[in-house]
């Protein structure tokens, strides 16, 4: 569960990145690529230089779904379902990637957020990643 604090920085900070989805996306998927190469597998099928349109395009993708978990801190198991079943049963990420997207999406704030972005925000945001993260990894079997 998430304290009312937690919750500010968690809501606060998405609502900043969410009118720049694309491009938050877009970049915290470039850190990914270029700080853990092995990421880059599992989108073969991408453009993945940095700014195309595909990183673009599923960037956006990756931020509105954690704007939609923002307003569900504390029903993330029913707001990610659909996106649990696709990543367990379709794409199969292996599990540990989460944890290395998680961390570049904290990156990214930090680079552009860094007064908002201090310890306490660092720490909800961790632990708001890690719940998201867990629950895409849920149906795994
Ligand atoms: C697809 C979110 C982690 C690989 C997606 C989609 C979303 C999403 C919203 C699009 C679903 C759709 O089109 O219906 C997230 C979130 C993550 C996460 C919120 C964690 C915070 C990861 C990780 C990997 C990954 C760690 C692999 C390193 C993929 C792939 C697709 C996808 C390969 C399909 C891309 C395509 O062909 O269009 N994800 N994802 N995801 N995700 Fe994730």
């Amino acid at each position: 569960t998430f304290s009312e604090a937690e919750k500010a920085a968690i809501s606060s900070l998405a609502a900043k990145i969410s009118p720049h989805a694309d491009d938050f996306g877009a970049e915290a998927l470039d850190r990914m690529f270029l700080s853990y190469p092995q990421t880059k597998t599992y989108f073969s099928h991408f453009d993945l230089s940095a700014g195309s349109k595909d990183l673009r395009s599923h960037g956006g993708k990756i931020v509105k779904a954690i704007g939609n978990a923002a307003q569900h801190v504390d029903d993330l198991d029913h707001a990610l379902s659909s996106l649990s079943d696709l990543h367990a049963q379709k794409l199969r990420v292996d599990p540990g990637n989460f944890r290395l997207l998680s961390h570049s999406i904290q990156v990214a704030l930090a680079a552009h957020f860094p007064g908002e972005f201090n310890a306490v925000a660092q720490a909800a945001w961790d632990k708001f990643l890690s719940a998201v993260s867990s629950v895409l990894v849920s149906k795994y079997r």
